[in-house]
């Protein structure tokens, strides 16, 4: 099975629950059985590391960020992956621009799918640091859902 996250910049929300769903997945003996990416829908990031803030909040809580790259999502994506997930609606909207008739992928928005208590993650890049603990916690909760439905469908 093929999972990307997909947020603005690919250098905070989407790296992060990349991060998060990796260790996830190797904690559980599933690594082998996933593959899991990230993207941006902007590409003022490609090829850049996760923003130093989002490596350190990941970092204290034993997810390691970085060999992680930025890149920018493509119609593509929707040919090689079997659920994409966006961070917030504007990244959804995006995503349903770029959505070609046949798609592969299913396309959902990350929290709603595994009904945490927000609907979107909100963007941390212009806030402090409790923004960016605020994504793990959202991202680190969803992935446990998001975890339930890999089992299920392998
Ligand atoms: P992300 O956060 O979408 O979670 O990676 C952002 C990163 C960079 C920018 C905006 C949001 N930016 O405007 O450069």
């Amino acid at each position: 099975m093929h999972v990307l996250f997909v947020c603005l910049g690919n250098i905070c929300r989407s790296p992060t629950a990349e991060g998060v769903l990796r260790h996830k997945l190797a904690e559980q003996g599933l690594s082998d059985q996933v593959l899991v990416d990230s993207a941006g829908t902007g590409d003022w990031h490609v090829g850049k590391a996760p923003d130093p803030r989002t490596r350190e909040a990941a970092a204290q809580r034993g997810y390691d960020l970085s060999s992680l790259r930025g890149r920018q999502v493509t119609a593509g994506d929707f040919a090689r992956f079997d659920l994409i997930l966006a961070m917030d609606a504007h990244n959804l909207a995006h995503l349903q621009g770029l959505r070609p008739s046949q798609p592969r992928a299913e396309l959902d928005l990350f929290l709603r799918r595994y009904d945490s208590s927000l609907d979107e993650v909100p963007d941390p890049y212009y806030g402090g640091a409790q923004g960016f603990e605020q994504v793990l916690d959202l991202i680190e909760d969803a992935c446990d859902g998001l975890i339930r439905e890999i089992r299920g469908r392998l």
